[in-house]
């Protein structure tokens, strides 16, 4: 496997997130986000962990992007916090906040590695939670098409590759369905999961959330294209993430439940983009509970991206006889709808550190082959794909991550392979560049290609790093 087997111009990148990675929460002026007051909870992160420090890449970017640099890399994805922006959500703009990315963006171009910008990554202005009830409220839409127009107008010279929001149905599903994440409403807590629920109703929420973000994202890809693309010249997205299901027997009943675990997963958001419409068997499904696109916004929302991002990690069984123990709103939003043992009883794939990740190389093939197939071979960037080690392994043993490095080959030979049969996949973002902040994980589980010394703060590349430096070789361009 290197470089010179994938198409030209490919680009090879690593991703983060700002909660995850940033630190100085409560730094040069940033407002709380939903993931700073969800936390404050007693017992909802292991430890008591939080983002304040994180990574700190706040104060260490420079050191971050020379790693990426002496890695090879083409590209670093990135997230804007929208509260380091807009304390407030709206209104009043943080300078320092923007002086913040201009100094990373800057710092990035000067090393040759293109910045990808993502607006949105589960960080909502707590400020609008408290003032509207945040993304229940369709009053999110303006406030987030604002804020991204202050984004392409502020960084848009630079950035030409835009993100509006990381995985949608995370955001609709944990934090609305199962309670799992910010904000944390449910009425439909799965397990232990869904314990902190407050209120919530998990039956008509999490629709509701995912049709303003998908106006959300609309609104801001419009005044990207009518008031910067053609002048910044650059692309606009959105980012999904995508289980592979897998039908765990050739019964027509258990295709089927594939397929509406698959709309309800994926079509949730990719259908509307593509096609103007939800799934049919959402529709089916879910009945008035499901809001209705009106022409206007049909025209908005059909055609709105440039590309899909795509993040893929694992896959699971599906049958429909595991659906019909859940109820209904179970199987629309849980991941849990799908299951990690074949007919014979073996693990779909060996087990992560991570609970929901199981390493299954061949899914990697059939998500973005089913995307090719069923949504007119978008063009596909695959945004996200990494495995997790336990926390608890220390240096150096933690840096002889082979584990990790034979995870990475055999995803990118099936990316490659779905590449090489037509998919028309244009680049590749390992998740992640340092080890972070994992959401309900809180430092228990460790992502990075680069080892994070949480005491000292110190990074120190593991032998994954290695292996995309040598994979990568010299840069494209
Ligand atoms: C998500 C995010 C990342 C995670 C990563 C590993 O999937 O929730 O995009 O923030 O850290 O996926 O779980």
């Amino acid at each position: 496997l290197s470089r010179e087997r994938f198409p030209p111009g490919f680009v090879f990148g690593t991703a983060t997130s700002a909660y995850q990675v940033e630190g100085a929460a409560h730094e040069d002026g940033r407002g709380p986000s939903i993931w700073d007051v969800f936390i404050q909870q007693p017992g909802i992160i292991p430890n008591g962990a939080t983002g304040e420090v994180s990574a700190d890449e706040y104060h260490r970017y420079k050191e971050d992007v020379d790693i990426m640099a002496d890695m090879n890399m083409d590209a670093y994805r990135f997230s804007i916090s929208w509260s380091r922006i807009f304390p407030e959500g709206a209104g009043r703009v943080n300078q320092k906040g923007v002086d913040y990315y201009n100094r990373l963006i800057d710092y990035l171009l000067e090393k040759g590695i293109t910045p990808y910008a993502n607006l949105y990554h589960y960080d909502l202005p707590q400020a609008l939670e408290d003032s509207y009830n945040g993304l229940l409220n369709r009053r999110v839409v303006d406030d987030f098409a604002a804020y991204a127009d202050f984004c392409f107008k502020t960084f848009g010279d630079r950035v030409k590759n835009w993100m509006t929001f990381n995985e949608p149905r995370v955001i609709a599903a944990l934090g609305y369905d199962n309670g799992f994440h910010a904000p944390g409403r449910c009425s439909n807590p799965f397990g232990n999961d869904g314990m902190n629920c407050t209120a919530g109703d998990s039956s008509t929420e999490p629709y509701i959330v995912a049709h303003n973000l998908i106006l959300s994202h609309a609104s801001a890809v419009k005044r990207y294209r009518e008031k910067y693309q053609a002048t910044q010249k650059g692309r606009i997205g959105i980012l999904l993430d995508f289980v592979w299901y897998e039908p765990f027997s050739n019964a027509k009943a258990d295709v089927r439940a594939a397929q509406r675990s698959r709309d309800f997963h994926i079509g949730w958001f990719l259908h509307p983009i593509v096609f103007g419409t939800y799934p049919r068997s959402m529709v089916r499904v879910v009945g008035d509970r499901l809001p209705k696109f009106t022409n206007e916004e049909v025209e908005m929302v059909k055609g709105s991206i440039d590309f899909v991002g795509i993040n893929q990690y694992t896959s699971y069984y599906i049958t429909d006889q595991h659906i019909k123990n859940g109820t209904v709103t179970d199987y629309q939003m849980d991941w849990h709808a799908g299951f990690e043992y074949s007919r014979d009883g073996k693990l779909i794939g060996p087990q992560a550190n991570s609970y929901w990740l199981y390493m299954v190389p061949w899914g990697m093939y059939k998500a973005v082959t089913y995307i090719k197939e069923n949504y007119r071979n978008p063009t596909m960037i695959l945004s996200e794909n990494g495995m997790d080690y336990a926390a608890n392994i220390t240096l150096p043993a933690a840096l002889h991550d082979t584990k990790r490095i034979s995870y990475y080959r055999s995803y990118l030979i099936n990316l490659k392979k779905a590449i090489d049969d037509g998919a028309n996949v244009i680049g590749y973002f390992a998740w992640s560049l340092v080890d972070n902040f994992e959401w309900r994980l809180g430092y228990t589980s460790r992502f990075g290609l680069v080892y994070v010394d949480y005491q000292t703060l110190k990074r120190y590349p593991k032998m994954s790093a290695s292996w995309f430096r040598g994979l990568i070789q010299r840069k494209s361009h």
